[in-house]
Formats: C-alpha cells, structure tokens, sequence
C-alpha cells in the first residue's frame, strides 16, 4: 500500500476539510491510505502527491475522495428512540397543531440532512405510515433526504438493500410490510417510496432553497465537522426550522456551546431540540 507523507496527509485533509466540512486529524494517516489505495490503483498513481495535484483541478475526483473517506455508517431505526419520539411525541403534537387550526390541507415536512443510503429516511417513512394509517391520505407528508454523497443519493433514490442492511433494525412484519423481495435485494414499496424525495446536498452550501421543515433529523454527521462548522450549521439549520420546529441529533451530539437558538427536551428517554421562537401549543 502506498504511504502518505505528513505534508500530504496535511494538504488532502485540508483540502477535504474545505470542501465537506469532515476534519482529518494527523492520526488518519492510515484511514486514508487504505480507503484511498484502489483509488490510486484506479488512477495508475504512485504517490497521494500526484492524487493532490489532480484533486487540485477536478472537483468530481475530489467528490470521490469525500464520498471513500466519509463513514456512512448507517441503519434503519438508528438508536430507536427518536423514532419512538416521532411516533408517540412528534407526530401527534403537529396532528394536534393541524387540527387546532381548522385549516383542511396539512403538509408535514421532514429533513434528513446527511441521510447517508437512505435507511434514516424509510423509518421515518414507516413511522409515518405506521402512525397516520388511513389518515395519511389527507397529510401532505414529504421527508427529504440530503447526503454530499452521490454513491449515497444514487442508493437512496433506489431503495434496494441486502439482507444483511434490512437485518439490521427491521422486524421481519416491517419487511413484509414494506419491502418486495427480489431475490437477494429487498426494494422499498411504493407507498414508502412515494414520501421521500432525496437529492445530492453539501451541509457547508446554502441550503434555503430546501424550504421550512416541521422536523430535522441531522444525526451523526457535525461530529467530523470543526466547532466553527458546526456553529454555522446549526444557527443555519435553526433558519429552515418552522416555529417551535424539532432538531433530533445524533446520541452523543450536543449543542451546548454550539447555539442557543434550541430549547434542550427530554422525553422517551431521548433527547431532543425545539427551536425556541414559538411552539406545537
Ligand atoms: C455516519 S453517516 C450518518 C447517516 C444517518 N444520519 C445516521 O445517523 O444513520 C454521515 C453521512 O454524512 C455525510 N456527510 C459528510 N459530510 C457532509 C456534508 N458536508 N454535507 C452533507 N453530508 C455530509 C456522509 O456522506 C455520510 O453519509
């Protein structure tokens, strides 16, 4: 495998850090060589200098690299809780919201930002469906999907995992339920298919084009982001949140220190953040 010299390993990272936000710090010498080397075998380079000269002009080589380096480490109903949250919380709160209002045409939107393959969004999907059942007819839900991506966006879009991803967080009900099985592949229904809608989307760009969301789910991505990019983030994400929105993080992510644009809740043994301008109530 070819090694990456220290002044490489500074100028890749701080290239892919500019780029996507993701900090490398000076112990992932080895990350890199071993996700990048058939890359390199690819490209017929002998050294990550070569790789940083072309990474230099090509922006679709540098996607590339972010899209090898990134963790999309990822599964349906991830950590659990929030979907109990979003099914026994969330959901009904903005129900109750639509009802108050008297108002006949209801639309729900649901963001996940850095939605890797897709699993975060098709459990929102099935705890949608599971929710509204027959009510769902007269909700205008669309969950968005974003990840920078492409390989991500591409799967996403397909709907189809193995048997090994659907294992992983699935009860067998929701696999009949929702899923066709195509010989080794499981491709999401058309009922779930039909509430998501996903494109390719850096979380460093603007991103108001998206429009105002009711919830974001941006889970385990700011953690590979510095404190000045997770700043700007999430006093961005604060803007495309509707009054008294939801932000569900990851487990281990916090914003204290980051904004204070949230209010922190607690509810279903999970935490989570309601923006503090206006409420559901
Ligand atoms: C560990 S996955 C998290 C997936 C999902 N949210 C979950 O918690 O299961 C992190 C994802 O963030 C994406 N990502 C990294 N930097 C990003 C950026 N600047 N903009 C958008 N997505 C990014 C990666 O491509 C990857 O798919």
């Amino acid at each position: 495998m070819i090694k990456i010299t220290e002044t490489e390993l500074k100028s890749i990272s701080q290239l892919i850090h500019e780029k996507s936000g993701i900090v490398i710090d000076d112990g992932k010498a080895y990350l890199l060589e071993s996700r990048l080397a058939p890359l390199l075998t690819e490209l017929n380079l002998n050294s990550f200098s070569d790789l940083y000269s072309k990474l230099r002009v090509s922006n679709s080589l540098t996607n590339q690299v972010i899209d090898e380096i990134s963790n999309h480490e990822t599964s349906f109903f991830r950590d659990h809780r929030p979907f109990v949250l979003l099914k026994n919380r969330l959901l009904p709160d903005l129900e109750n919201k639509f009802s108050r209002s008297g108002q006949g045409n209801f639309s729900i939107r649901i963001w996940s930002a850095a939605c890797s393959t897709g699993q975060e969004v098709y459990s929102i999907a099935i705890v949608v469906r599971e929710f509204f059942g027959r009510r769902a007819e007269q909700y205008r839900v669309m969950i968005t999907g974003t990840d920078i991506a492409d390989s991500a966006i591409v799967k996403s879009s397909r709907g189809e995992y193995s048997g090994l991803e659907i294992g992983r967080g699935l009860s067998s009900k929701m696999v009949d339920m929702y899923f066709i099985n195509q010989g080794k592949m499981f491709r999401v229904k058309d009922e779930l298919r039909a509430l998501a809608f996903f494109q390719k989307l850096n979380l460093l760009k603007p991103f108001d084009s998206l429009g105002k969301f009711d919830i974001i789910f941006c889970r385990n991505v700011a953690i590979y982001f510095s404190l000045q990019n997770r700043r700007r983030l999430f006093d961005r994400i604060a803007d495309q949140l509707n009054p008294g929105g939801i932000l569900i993080l990851g487990g281990t992510e916090l914003l204290f220190g980051i904004t204070d644009r949230f209010r922190r809740c607690e509810e279903h043994d999970t935490f989570y953040y309601q923006l503090k301008t206006g409420s559901y109530e």
